[in-house]
Parts: structure tokens; sequence; C-alpha cells
């Protein structure tokens, strides 16, 4: 059976996902890059940036497997882009240029259709509108016998939790404080929904906690 998985998604230690006010220039909220200083340095992000270089070690070694056996994602339309309402046309294609860096299927929920999107290199946006749990049967049925990668953001996640449908859940706590922002954990019981802490790994600039729901 396919799993649905979280990965490499960095909180800070009160809790954000995200900073506030995200805009054209602020992808991840105002001090939202602050969340991803542990990526920023690693080998693995240097490399897909055409840069030299980039540390090698705990941080570098979790980033360098996070898109293994993943046969499709699953993304909020916030971390698509930044145009909220209606599509004024199809002009917006993702943050991430002409090939993305996904390679398989991306369901992407939002409450507006869009026709898909081939990207080179084999990603294709598909835009879902009618829900978590059709999106998950989407993204499982296009993965085969890999795994669906839910790339966030917050508000899918937390949606998903509140499901109880991610299987397991890999947090890079960044020991920063955002005070605002989206917050992964609001109004989220990880305990009474069945989750347990099952690894937890120190890295160079973030601790790598895994989180497991319970069979
Ligand atoms: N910390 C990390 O590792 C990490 C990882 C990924 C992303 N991020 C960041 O997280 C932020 C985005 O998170 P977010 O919580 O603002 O938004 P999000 O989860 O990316 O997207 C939320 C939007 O998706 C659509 N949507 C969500 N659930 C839906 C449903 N059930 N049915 C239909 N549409 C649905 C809605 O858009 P419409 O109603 O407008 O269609 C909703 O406003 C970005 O700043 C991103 O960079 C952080």
């Amino acid at each position: 059976m396919p799993r649905l998985r979280v990965l490499s998604f960095s909180v800070s230690l009160d809790g954000f996902g995200a900073g506030p006010r995200q805009d054209l220039e602020h992808p991840l909220g105002v001090n939202g890059p602050e969340l991803m200083e542990w990526f920023f340095q690693t080998r693995v992000w240097q490399k897909t940036h055409g840069q030299p270089g980039g540390e090698t070690g705990i941080d570098n070694g979790i980033a360098e497997h996070a898109f293994d056996g993943i046969g499709a994602w699953i993304l909020g339309r916030n971390m698509f882009g930044p145009i909220r309402g209606p599509w004024p046309d199809d002009k917006w294609k993702g943050w991430w240029g002409d090939e993305p860096p996904y390679h398989t299927p991306v369901f992407v929920l939002t409450h507006h259709a869009r026709p898909p999107l081939r990207m080179a290199g084999g990603t294709e946006f598909r835009f879902v509108t009618e829900g978590i749990h059709a999106a998950l049967e989407q993204a499982k049925a296009a993965a085969g016998k890999l795994d669906v990668r839910l790339g966030g953001g917050v508000s899918v996640v937390r949606q998903y939790l509140r499901a109880g449908l991610i299987d397991d859940l890999h947090l890079a706590m960044r020991p920063i404080l955002l005070g605002a922002g989206e917050n992964l954990f609001e109004g989220i019981d990880l305990r009474a929904l069945g989750y347990e802490c099952v690894e937890s790994v120190a890295g160079e600039r973030a601790t790598h906690v895994t989180l497991r729901k319970r069979s």
C-alpha cells in the first residue's frame, strides 16, 4: 500500500511552517526563509541550484533522500504560487521554472478549477477541486507502488493530519521563533490522533523528528 508521507517539513520552535504575509517577494511569508536554513546550506540544495560546494552531514544526508520512492505529490494552492482567488489566466506555472523538481504528477488542491499543466522533466500539475480525499485517491493511483508525498503548505498538512491520513511525518525542527504565520499544530492534538515520535536526530541546523501513526 502506498503511504502518505510528509518529509523535510520545516517548523519553528513555536510551531510555524510559514511566516505571515505570503506574496511574490515572500513565498514562505515574512521571515519564512529562516525555516529552511538547514536545507539552504546543504550540498543537495547547492547542487540543484547549479552551485558548487555545500555542506555534507546529517542535514544533507536527510535532504538527499527526501525524493526517494515518491510516485506522486500533493500540494496546497498557496504552495504552488502567490495568486489567490480565481486564476486570472493560466500564465502562473509554479515557483520552479520550466522543469520543476518533482518529476511526477503533482495534485494541487484548490477551489478554482484549472486545466492540467505539463512541465519539462515529467512533472504534471493537476488541479483538484474535490477535496483532500479525492486528491489522495488520485495521487495514490498515479503513484502505483510508490509513496505519495504531501509537500505542504501548512493548511493541507493540517487537514490530512486531522483526517488521520498521514502515515509518517518528518519535521525539521528549527531552533528559531517566528511568532506569526501559519501554525502547523494549531487545533491539532497529535497524541489523540494516534501519532507518536519514533525518531529524533540532531542535525547541524535542525532536529529531525519523525512522527508515525500507530497502526
Ligand atoms: N515549512 C515547510 O517545510 C514548508 C513546506 C511547504 C510549504 N511551505 C509554505 O507554506 C505556505 C503555504 O501554506 P498555507 O497553509 O498558506 O497554504 P497551502 O496549504 O499551501 O494552500 C492552502 C490553499 O489551498 C487550497 N486548498 C486547501 N485545502 C483545500 C481543500 N480541501 N479543497 C480545495 N482547496 C483547498 C485553498 O486555496 P483556494 O481556495 O485559493 O483555491 C487554500 O487557501 C507557503 O508559504 C509555503 O512556502 C512551507
